[in-house]
């Protein structure tokens, strides 16, 4: 017998560079998890691209592996939350299923061009009034209008009806259903530049501006709702999917950032700052995004967002392009085994940056280099960068108004104690590591539970919430205006 409070709840948190899975119990312990990487496909200089075949796989089997193991615990699982990866397009087929065209990615630049002729065109400010999203290749809308103009014949059959638009959660609902849905949550369609977040609902113009035809969109609907019942066939009885968010929003939501002026940071390919700012949306001045952080019963909570391309994936740089680690841990012990940066900034703009810079030409440097420079200082400054860019996002949050005085932070490299030390230093405020890491899948379980009837609201969730260590700075002032500094420099360069 097992000690697991039942019932179960299945997340499936799709990823930029993995599919994952993870089973909780009713308090929101882990009883089985599974994880598996997928090629990432660089086809030109700044594209990003995923194979929808290679994500569908890895999200089926892992799904399948951590429901079976959760099962044969004496469990059951009763309801499926489901996260993922925002922002990256897919358009495919409605009658055959089949993508046709690989998944855009949202790290992908490849639309910096349309983006810029639109912004020439004047409508920058228009979007940003009506989604809360600044104009950049990152987000949906111009990666599926570069599908339909790209891809002989699209067109004209997405004006037909015949093909369906959708983010990452949109196609795997579609598949996990058999292809009986096409729907979506708010936080996703949020994120598409298509979506008028003070009304909820598409909007005509950005439609018509951006050329998306409305005949491809899913249905949108709160974060907790019927997302109708899984294939039987998938995992050997139907599953009813209750709860969808953005990876981010999810995070946010596993974090219990109920109240406004609560705040969390992720750490995945990327890094997230997402700050609660309550019913109301809070345009930014410093280039941030306002952006809807849950619906639950037609009801909107908005945040201000701070989005980071690069985070973990430099540290996979170190790892797979440079080949100077061989694991992402040894980072630690190299970043600890010399005492300062020795005057060594990267500043990972391999994507370009996104906020508050939001320059999609501007690419990575490393600065500072002197003959006594290796291993150590690389990986010290790939970890730093991770914490400069949190800093300027923390800065710009500040100015827009919003006050804070913690930083919750998840994700995999928040492990790491010596990182979140700097962090906590650098960005001078308390960190508070949760017990539970995994966050994002355990929000889209909290999501589907709601919806279950498994938990009554959010305080009941709220009361999950376990510290695991709080690091509180410590930095002489001195030496972090000097590491400021350095890093203020190193950017002047790579955005000049
Ligand atoms: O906006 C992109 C974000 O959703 C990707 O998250 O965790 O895959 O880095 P992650």
């Amino acid at each position: 017998m097992t000690d697991f409070e039942p019932p179960f709840i299945l997340a499936i948190d799709q990823g930029t560079t993995s599919s994952r899975a993870i089973v909780f119990d009713h308090s929101g312990r882990i009883v089985s998890s599974a994880q598996s990487e997928f090629p990432q496909h660089y086809p030109n200089d700044g594209w990003v691209e995923h194979d929808p075949e290679d994500i569908w796989n890895t999200t089926l089997a892992t799904a399948r592996e951590a429901f079976a193991a959760a099962e044969k615990s004496g469990g059951q699982v009763a309801a499926i939350g489901l996260t993922n990866q925002r922002e990256t397009t897919l358009i495919w087929d409605r009658k055959s299923g089949a993508p046709i065209y690989n998944a855009i990615v949202w790290q992908d630049r490849r639309t910096a061009d349309i983006c810029a002729k639109l912004r020439d065109g004047g409508i920058e400010t228009h979007v940003t009034a009506r989604t809360g999203l600044v104009l950049d290749p990152y987000f949906s809308a111009t990666k599926a209008a570069w599908i339909l103009d790209n891809v002989e014949g699209s067109r004209a059959r997405a004006e037909n009806g015949e093909l369906a638009f959708g983010t990452v959660d949109s196609f795997l609902i579609w598949r996990l259903t058999g292809g009986e849905r096409h729907l979506t949550d708010a936080t996703n369609a949020s994120r598409t530049s298509l979506y008028n977040i003070h009304d909820n609902r598409w909007d005509d113009a950005l439609l018509e501006k951006f050329g998306v035809p409305a005949a491809t969109l899913p249905e949108v609907r709160d974060c907790a709702d019927d997302y109708g019942m899984t294939d039987p066939d998938l995992f050997g009885r139907a599953i009813p999917i209750c709860g969808v968010a953005g990876d981010q929003q999810a995070a946010a939501f596993g974090q219990a950032c109920f109240a406004p002026g609560d705040i969390k940071s992720t750490y995945g390919t990327g890094c997230f700052v997402v700050i609660n700012t309550g019913d109301k949306p809070l345009a930014s001045h410093n280039k941030l995004l306002s952006t809807i952080a849950w619906r639950l019963n037609g009801e909107t909570t908005y945040a201000l967002e701070g989005s980071i391309f690069i985070a973990g994936a430099a540290i996979q740089w170190l790892r797979d392009e440079l080949q100077i680690i061989k694991s992402a841990a040894e980072t630690a012990d190299l970043a600890e085994s010399i005492e300062t940066n020795n005057g060594v900034y990267l500043v990972p703009a391999f994507t370009g940056l996104g906020a508050p810079h939001w320059a999609p030409g501007a690419r990575g440097l490393i600065t500072g280099l002197t003959r006594g420079a290796g291993r150590a200082e690389f990986a010290r400054a790939a970890l730093e960068s991770v914490v400069y860019q949190t800093a300027d996002l923390m800065t710009a949050i500040a100015r827009d108004g919003a006050r804070t005085n913690t930083l919750r932070v998840d994700g995999g490299m928040v492990a790491n104690d010596w990182l979140m030390q700097f962090l906590a230093d650098i960005i001078g405020l308390p960190v508070e590591r949760p017990k539970v890491l995994e966050t994002t899948a355990l929000g889209a379980a909290y999501l589907a539970g709601l919806q279950a009837g498994l938990y009554q609201d959010t305080e009941e969730i709220a009361e999950r919430w376990r510290l695991d260590a709080r690091f509180q700075p410590a930095m002489a002032p001195e030496l972090r205006s000097r590491n400021l500094a350095g890093w203020s420099d190193a950017l002047r360069r790579t955005l000049a």
